[in-house]
């Protein structure tokens, strides 16, 4: 076995929003934790901005949390240092040969041999240069023998906007790159709960019976957000909620509550059954989609004052299966709304043959709350201490906060981007999952393209269109209430 080869991670679109907030940040960290090392590793960045090595360092340094001490200001400033800047543009050779040039210079430096060194490239870059870009780095800067090293390509949503267009960039990127050099980031899949999810479905004994129609009556994914588009309104208006949050994140892990059991945790083996239960998904109703679009939303310059964009979403998918015939998944995501979370409701049918209903309680809801302060929670119904034989609605809670108080959370980005380093594809997007992710979502939004379904204003810091919580109480869900 060849010795494995020092590692260089380019990040294409350096200068930007994404790259500043969360690749160099999650390089950092990974840094501090000794997952990226001095002698093997050097960071490139590439962008169109002219820009020295120095300038780019001091432009990400503010994003870059270290702590106050000298010893780990010295961290930084070692980690710093091992970022190098290359400008170009992401459409001609020239910027792009002289990025392989220095690369192979970092690599001789290492003393890497001929094909066993590592390139990881991180396009943090609109989609509209994806083709181009991925073109540029096939021809100048791959590998230029496999002896154990590779290159491999990351990629960030959105892959397109429709059915059509996504299939027309897997189509290129997959003439120049084989499905194992490409990594489709979706951040969701590196959070710690939805990670969780499958050890939670088929480690516990408690949940294998109940996971089914006949226990479970619906089950909701909650995005929400308690602002706005922020000076992102030129690209939202053209993508909207349902592309921003549901067709990806929010779809992901209806994957990962709904699907079967793999065969192993093979990567391929769980791809293979998230793209089983996309296919079982059936056709969207209109009637079962509420729109809305916050007031203020169009005061964005980049908004056209006509726009229809949703801000807000709520849309049921059902799955045509024998494990979940006639629940309703019911997928909500807003921006503007009154709080900022995401979490996963599972609620339980009623007690048949209930003999405490005329004590008033509520059905047994089981939540996974992704952020903020990750948690598991069940609501069950108990006697209320005392006296009287009354009954209440109360929590077996699991705050991570409070249970693993030692151990800190990765950030999705963090453990993501490790997990390209070390190949290992279970937390990435497959192409022919994103192609039924696609075929799902198509017909609905080119029906709002064209403007047959309206959007419904909402207040900004209010819970979103009231349609929606009628939409939600007809699809069978019922408000509980805690202490
Ligand atoms: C991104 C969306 O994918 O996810 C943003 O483009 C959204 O609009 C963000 O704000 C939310 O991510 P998180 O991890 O903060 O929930």
């Amino acid at each position: 076995v060849p010795e494995i080869g020092c590692l260089s991670i380019i990040v294409l679109g350096a200068s930007g929003d994404l790259a500043k907030k969360k690749t160099f940040p999650a390089l950092f960290h990974l840094y501090q934790q000794g997952f990226l090392q001095d002698n093997d590793v050097h960071i490139f960045g590439y962008a169109r901005t002219k820009l020295s090595d120095d300038d780019l360092r001091e432009h990400i340094r503010g994003y870059l949390s270290h702590g106050a001490s000298k010893e780990k200001r010295e961290v930084l400033s070692r980690f710093l240092q091992l970022i190098k800047y290359v400008s170009g543009t992401y459409d001609h050779a020239d910027g792009f040969q002289i990025l392989n040039n220095e690369i192979s210079g970092h690599e001789i430096s290492k003393d890497s041999q001929p094909g066993t060194s590592r390139r990881l490239f991180y396009l943090a870059l609109p989609p509209s240069v994806y083709p181009s870009v991925c073109e540029m780095i096939r021809r100048y800067c791959m590998n230029q023998s496999d002896l154990g090293g590779w290159t491999r390509i990351v990629v960030e949503k959105p892959f397109g906007k429709d059915l059509t267009s996504a299939e027309d960039l897997s189509a290129q990127l997959g003439q120049l790159f084989d499905e194992q050099q490409l990594y489709r980031i979706d951040h969701y899949l590196g959070k710690e709960l939805v990670q969780n999810l499958l050890v939670l479905r088929f480690a516990n004994r408690f949940f294998l019976p109940l996971w089914n129609r006949d226990n479970i009556d619906n089950i909701q994914i909650v995005f929400r957000e308690d602002f706005g588009t922020k000076g992102r309104g030129g690209y939202f208006d053209e993508y909207g909620i349902i592309r921003d949050i549901i067709q990806n994140h929010l779809l992901q892990v209806l994957c990962l509550v709904a699907m079967e059991k793999p065969v192993s945790l093979k990567p391929e083996h769980i791809r293979d059954e998230k793209v089983k239960v996309l296919q079982s998904v059936l056709p969207i109703k209109l009637e079962e989609v509420v729109l809305g679009q916050y007031d203020g939303y169009k005061d964005d310059p980049t908004v056209a004052d006509s726009s229809n964009t949703p801000t807000f979403a709520t849309v049921i998918l059902r799955i045509h299966n024998e494990r979940w015939e006639g629940v309703p998944f019911i997928l909500k995501a807003g921006k503007a709304l009154n709080s900022r979370k995401a979490e996963i409701r599972v609620q339980f049918k009623d007690v048949p043959g209930d003999i405490f209903k005329s004590k008033r309680q509520g059905r047994n809801e089981f939540v996974i709350r992704l952020q903020p302060s990750e948690a598991m929670y069940m609501k069950l119904t108990v006697k209320k201490p005392g006296l009287e034989m009354s009954t209440i609605q109360s929590e077996l809670d699991l705050s991570y906060g409070l249970r693993y108080q030692e151990i800190k959370i990765p950030e999705a980005y963090e453990r993501l981007i490790l997990d390209t380093i070390r190949g290992d594809q279970q937390h990435f997007v497959r192409r022919d999952e994103l192609k039924v992710a696609w075929e799902i979502f198509t017909p609905l939004l080119h029906n709002i393209d064209a403007g047959q379904l309206k959007t419904i204003p909402y207040k900004p810091g209010s819970r979103g269109p009231e349609e929606a919580d009628e939409l939600l109480a007809k699809a069978g869900y019922v408000q509980t209430h805690g202490y």
